[in-house]
């Protein structure tokens, strides 16, 4: 069985755009609330939850972290970059996993994969300080063989490969095929080099037919679209309510 991890990042980008710098007002009622949507998920399935504190704080808030972690039923994959900061904030918090992504201020979402090669010392020094303190880390990579063998080399249990570019490629004509065949191999060689291996971005209700056929995948970390779809099945009942109130 492939898990599924589902990130309620999106929950908190919709609670910034109306509640931003304003969550001691409206009686402490704010919505809506990352925590309760990921504790809603737990109990629709969701295997575990993943949240992304990002250097500029622009959606997922320290406190909905906590306030996530006091009732959460089942494990928090916290999602940080590398800078020292944020791995020290990790510590603090103490999640089940820590997801290394890579950071860029302008990006409207995590764009490319972390390059592990590239920041191989920065990386081992995270990966090192977070397993020394129980917290098993994955690697957010492109399914790059030079990547995983460079995730493996620095001791990561875990790897999650971008499925960005096969998400993007499902709607021409060959339905992402090559895109799709670059994360098998990605995954054969991450599973030989003993590396769990998760996949993530870009995933949703149509692209997942063709990513469903990664079965050696342990875990999809899902947001956007499941998001998403929540509004749309959500939407008629929220409007039937408010209609109904009105006119008590
Ligand atoms: N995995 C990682 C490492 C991510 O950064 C993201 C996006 O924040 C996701 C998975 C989920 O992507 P999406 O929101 O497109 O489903």
């Amino acid at each position: 069985m492939i898990l599924l991890g589902v990130n309620v990042d999106h929950v908190a980008t919709l609670r910034q755009a109306r509640y931003r710098d304003e969550s001691n007002t409206h009686g402490g009622f704010v919505e809506p609330d990352p925590a309760a949507m990921a504790w809603l998920a737990e109990e629709a399935g969701a295997d575990g939850i993943t949240m992304h504190i990002r250097e500029d704080r622009r959606h997922v808030q320290v406190e909905d972290v906590i306030r996530y972690q006091e009732k959460r039923l089942t494990r928090l994959n916290l999602e940080i970059s590398l800078a020292e900061e944020m791995v020290n904030l990790a510590l603090e918090l103490k999640p089940e996993s820590v997801c290394l992504v890579p950071e860029n201020r302008k990006e409207v979402t995590t764009e490319g994969g972390l390059d592990v090669v590239g920041q191989l010392e920065r990386a081992r020094e995270a990966v090192g300080v977070l397993s020394a303190a129980g917290i098993p880390s994955s690697m957010f990579i492109d399914p790059d063989t030079s990547q995983l063998e460079a995730s493996a080399k620095i001791g990561a249990p875990w790897v999650e490969l971008h499925t960005g570019s096969f998400a993007r490629a499902w709607y021409s004509k060959n339905r992402g095929q090559p895109e799709l065949e670059h994360l098998h191999l990605g995954m054969e060689v991450g599973t030989s080099l003993g590396l769990r291996v998760n996949a993530g971005h870009g995933i949703n209700y149509q692209n997942i037919e063709g990513a469903r056929s990664l079965k050696k995948v342990f875990e999809f970390n899902i947001g956007h679209s499941i998001i998403s779809r929540s509004m749309n099945t959500g939407l008629f009942e929220a409007v039937q309510k408010m209609k109904a109130i009105l006119n008590e």
